[in-house]
């Protein structure tokens, strides 16, 4: 399964989160602002290693990226399935707060952030976060 969107988006997105993972503190101000947005969301990481996961969603929402710009969606199948209702079971809408988290992040680190950056990086997460939820 492969998804593609226009070089010109890919590229934007893949650029803009070049300047956000220039800084540790993008990954937590990313929790945080998820955390926040929900209860249930924050006790899902109740026991979790939060440094080891920072690290494993830096290139998390690389292959979201990767999938946008033609690479296969093997990694993402398999990361849908650990979180399907059999692993951690991520709500489907659990992936809403997730992206908004993950915009708002993304407007307050990138120096070049526009409102038309931010719908770039809606369409661009979109097809990997629908392959992860449709796992569910
Ligand atoms: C598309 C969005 C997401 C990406 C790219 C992502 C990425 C990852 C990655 C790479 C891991 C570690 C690998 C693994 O365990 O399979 C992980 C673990 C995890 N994710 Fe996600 N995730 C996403 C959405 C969510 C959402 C919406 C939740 C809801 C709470 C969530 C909760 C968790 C939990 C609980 C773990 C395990 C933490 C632990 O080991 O204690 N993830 N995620």
């Amino acid at each position: 399964m492969t998804a593609m969107l226009p070089e010109s988006s890919t590229n934007q997105v893949f650029q803009s989160y070049g300047r956000c993972c220039q800084s540790e503190r993008f990954f937590e101000d990313f929790y945080s602002n998820f955390m926040s947005r929900s209860d249930e969301v924050r006790a899902m990481f109740d026991d979790t290693d939060m440094a080891e996961q920072r690290r494993l969603l830096r290139a998390g929402i690389s292959w979201l990226i990767m999938y946008a710009r033609g690479s296969s969606g093997l990694k993402l199948h398999d990361l849908g399935k650990s979180h399907n209702r059999e692993g951690y079971n991520v709500r489907p809408g659990w992936y809403e707060l997730w992206v908004d988290a993950l915009v708002e992040t993304v407007a307050r680190h990138d120096p070049e952030f526009t409102p038309a950056l931010a719908h770039e990086w809606r369409k661009v997460l979109h097809p990997g976060i629908e392959l992860m939820r449709a796992v569910y």
